[in-house]
């Protein structure tokens, strides 16, 4: 893959001032003085002020070259600084990654915030975030930072700052680092990190046998195997990339045994039993039950959105799994209910999978939540998930199996305008589910007794 090279402006108002002069001035320093000093040319070196006319335009040369390079380049293993802010670094002007400690956001006064870097060798470099052509390039300058300079600490208000812009640009779906992303996700997932189970695999003494691989995505590989009865299994083997902090290794392997612990203490029969839990060659698996049928997001694509009495059941049929795991002690949030998570059998029968809330990883390895976000209410996407977490998530995917589209993020769902021949009850169903405030959003309670009235109307 060729190496990605992202070239950021950053010009202060003194540049630009710099710059138009010189440009005003060239009359004067590209044609007028050269002329005058050709003219002379034989009183060179007599004439002071021929001497200086010459240097005159020297500098005019060099101050124009200095003053229009305005662009930050970054690479995957290094940035460089434009020329008029290298006095400041020793007129240094490229730094590997490794050499940037400490990347901070200070501001004096509102608005007037301020990136400052550290590098070693007590270098320090303060750039002024206006002075950016935008706020993506100021997040594609954090973002590059964040995931290049694996030594850098990123102080809280940086961080809290990036999250800003974030939330900001979901809301607005102007999320602009496509590119930046497509390449690094590219990188980062690129199969040499993993090497996925071959079918005939063989694992725990021959009980389990590796029929097909059927997913891969987040931090897990999910296969189809079976087992010494000639069962079908599901054996869903954690994943660690290898680009991942070793912190973030804790958190994947802390979420995977969350995963297997939650399970074995759940017994549903709309959630998928957890049958066997083992590290083989350093690598983790789940042994679960097989769920017949197929997840929403397939079912959705295979057959466009459902009709709305399926819809209304899949609601009913959810909010009983939810209420079955929220009603426990201590509950159980499930984090990442999504048309991915959820598996339509026989067109009516239900069932919750991946208690493995993958997102909660995706969301600090990758801050984008790729194909997740759309789903994650406002609060959990800061860290703060509760039981009306798992409600807003079921709105957004009642409003993905409604419309076949993805739901925009961080957004109150409005199906009507989207199917405006749609009932006033799934509207609202959807609309109140997806509340931004949590506190608004209906009780578990309220949505199962309403919907049980409507569906008794509809029977
Ligand atoms: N118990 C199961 N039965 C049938 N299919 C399953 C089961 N568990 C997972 N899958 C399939 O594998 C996919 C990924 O599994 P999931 O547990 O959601 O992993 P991830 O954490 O990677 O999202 C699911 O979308 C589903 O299609
Ligand atoms: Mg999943």
């Amino acid at each position: 893959m060729d190496e990605f090279k992202l070239p950021l402006k950053y010009t202060t108002k003194t540049n630009q001032f710099i710059l138009s002069l010189i440009f005003l001035l060239m009359p004067l320093w590209a044609v007028i003085l050269p002329f005058t000093i050709g003219l002379s040319l034989n009183q060179f070196f007599q004439v002071p002020i021929i001497l200086f006319l010459f240097f005159l335009v020297l500098l005019f040369i060099f101050l124009a070259l200095v003053f229009e390079d305005d662009k930050i380049i970054m690479t995957r293993h290094w940035v460089s600084f434009p020329l008029f802010l290298i006095p400041r670094l020793k007129f240094k002007r490229e730094f590997a990654y490794q050499e940037i400690l400490k990347a901070d956001i200070v501001s004096d006064l509102p608005n007037k915030e301020q990136i400052v870097l550290f590098f070693n060798n007590n270098l320090n470099l303060t750039m002024d975030l206006k002075f950016f052509k935008n706020i993506q390039e100021i997040e594609q300058f954090l973002l590059t930072i964040e995931i290049c300079a694996k030594n850098c600490e990123r102080s809280s208000n940086l961080i809290e700052y990036q999250n800003k812009i974030l939330i900001a640009e979901l809301k607005d779906n102007t999320l602009s680092y496509t590119k930046l992303w497509d390449e690094e996700l590219n990188y980062r997932f690129c199969p040499t990190n993993f090497q996925p189970l071959t079918i005939g695999a063989r694992l725990r003494n021959d009980q389990f046998i590796v029929l097909k691989q059927i997913a891969f995505g987040g931090f897990s590989a999910v296969y189809l195997a079976t087992n010494l009865n000639k069962q079908e299994v599901i054996l869903k083997e954690m994943v660690i990339y290898n680009f991942l902090t070793p912190e973030q290794v804790i958190k994947v392997n802390e979420l995977f045994r969350r995963e297997a612990s939650i399970l074995a203490k759940l017994n549903h029969p709309k959630i998928a039993k957890i049958l066997d839990f083992f590290v083989e060659n350093e690598r983790h698996y789940i042994v679960l039950e097989k769920i017949w049928g197929e997840n929403l997001r397939l079912k959705i694509r295979e057959t466009g959105c459902l009709d709305e009495n399926l819809i209304i059941q899949i609601a009913h049929k959810l909010a009983l799994i939810l209420d079955y795991i929220h009603g426990l002690n201590p509950p159980v949030i499930h984090r990442d209910i999504s048309p991915d998570n959820i598996i339509l059998q026989n067109n009516q029968d239900v069932f919750l999978i991946d208690f493995g809330s993958a997102n909660e990883i995706i969301s600090s390895a990758t801050r984008t939540m790729i194909g997740k976000k759309a789903y994650i209410s406002p609060e959990q996407f800061k860290g703060k998930a509760n039981k009306a977490s798992d409600l807003y998530s079921l709105g957004s995917t009642l409003f993905y199996l409604a419309t076949a589209q993805e739901p925009e993020a961080l957004t109150q769902q409005e199906l009507i305008k989207f199917k405006p021949n749609c009932s006033v009850f799934l509207n609202k169903l959807i609309k109140d589910l997806t509340n931004l405030d949590y506190n608004k959003r209906p009780l578990l309670n309220d949505v199962l007794s309403k919907i049980d009235s409507v569906l008794n109307d509809l029977a």
